[in-house]
């Protein structure tokens, strides 16, 4: 294999020397020695094969900064695809991620690092289920995270992110709906329910990485600390939310975060979103806790240069089945 020759010669070493300035928090020389290479040629290659890499705020620093051209949310992530005109998108997140830039990009290439990244949302329900729904209440608009398969999307009427979930439920309230039946984030539809006039039905599926929050991690933080800014993603429990001053998507966390320049700060969510804030807000103090998940943890260096060298694994989505998904996908953006 091409990446078993890697070394860390005077070039890599000049190309990274400003990245591994800032990222000396968190990797000792040693390490850094081992990932330069990796970045080096994954950028190289990148250009060569006019590949776009878009990596989401979970990836770990060296991914994040090392060789993601865009980053952001999931709907960051899904606006670019949308936008991009490289001939391969190399997708550094999660499986459903992966599909919603192929359903957005079908003529495009999609490449995932590792087939294995799933997600336990995205686990959680079928398309059969929303079929069923749809039975038990028909005519009520089915709102759809994106961390579902093409499947569950095609048999939804409209995606949401954690960004523009209230969004789309207020707007279609004003078209009409007094209900909708959002899937499959039970906790993300009960932020939004606490949120709306709209009443939400919800599926009774959970984030395994956010559903581990609990209001005493944050109520004995601020015992630490009583200046902590408390910023909490929209898939953690109510209870968490009530704790917290802030709740957003990552992308949102992260801008709030570089406006505020709090003194201190825990985020609720996944542990590299905060690796990566602090490597990009050097005057703000993060504070753990957080939790990983171990699907994105599957994305890794080495993984997404063999990707690139060997053009695998591809996402794949039936064409027919795709073009049934982007219209929720699309509404989606529209509404946004
Ligand atoms: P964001 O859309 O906020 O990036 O969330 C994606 C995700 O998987 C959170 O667990
Ligand atoms: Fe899925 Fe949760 Fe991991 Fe996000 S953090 S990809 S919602 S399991």
């Amino acid at each position: 294999m091409q990446s078993q020759s890697l070394s860390y010669t005077d070039e890599v070493a000049k190309a990274t020397a400003p990245l591994f300035e800032k990222l000396s928090n968190q990797y000792e020389r040693d390490h850094w020695e081992t990932l330069a290479p990796y970045i080096y040629e994954i950028n190289r290659l990148k250009k060569e094969k006019n590949a776009v890499i878009l990596a989401h705020n979970y990836m770990t620093p060296d991914v994040f900064f090392g060789v993601g051209d865009v980053v952001g949310d999931s709907l960051m992530l899904a606006q670019k695809a949308a936008e991009s005109d490289a001939d391969i998108i190399v997708q550094c997140g999660v499986h459903f991620m992966a599909e919603t830039s192929k359903i957005l990009c079908p003529e495009k290439k999609v490449l995932i690092p590792d087939m294995k990244a799933g997600c336990s949302l995205s686990e959680s329900i079928t398309a059969e289920d929303v079929r069923q729904l749809k039975k038990k209440h028909p005519g009520i608009p089915i709102v759809t995270y994106v961390n579902t398969s093409a499947d569950v999307k095609a048999e939804s009427d409209v995606c949401c992110t954690s960004s523009n979930a209230l969004k789309i439920v207020n707007a279609l309230g004003k078209q009409g709906h007094d209900t909708v039946i959002m899937t499959p984030d039970m906790y993300l539809a009960k932020n939004v329910a606490a949120e709306t006039n709209v009443k939400v039905i919800f599926w009774e599926g959970a984030c395994m990485v956010h559903e581990r929050f609990t209001p005493q991690d944050i109520i004995d933080a601020r015992k630490t600390y009583d200046d902590l800014i408390v910023l909490a993603h929209p898939e953690c429990p109510p209870e968490v939310m009530a704790e917290a001053d802030y709740a957003g998507s990552t992308a949102q966390m992260d801008t709030f975060i570089k406006e505020k320049q709090p003194k201190r700060a825990m985020l609720m969510t996944e542990c590299s979103m905060s690796d990566n804030i602090a490597a990009s807000n050097p005057g703000v103090e993060m504070i753990g806790t957080c939790q990983m998940c171990p699907h994105m943890k599957r994305i890794t260096l080495p993984k997404i240069l063999e990707a690139l060298q060997t053009e695998q694994p591809e996402v794949i989505i039936d064409p027919a089945l795709g073009k049934r998904a982007k219209v929720a996908v699309d509404r989606m953006l529209e509404l946004s």
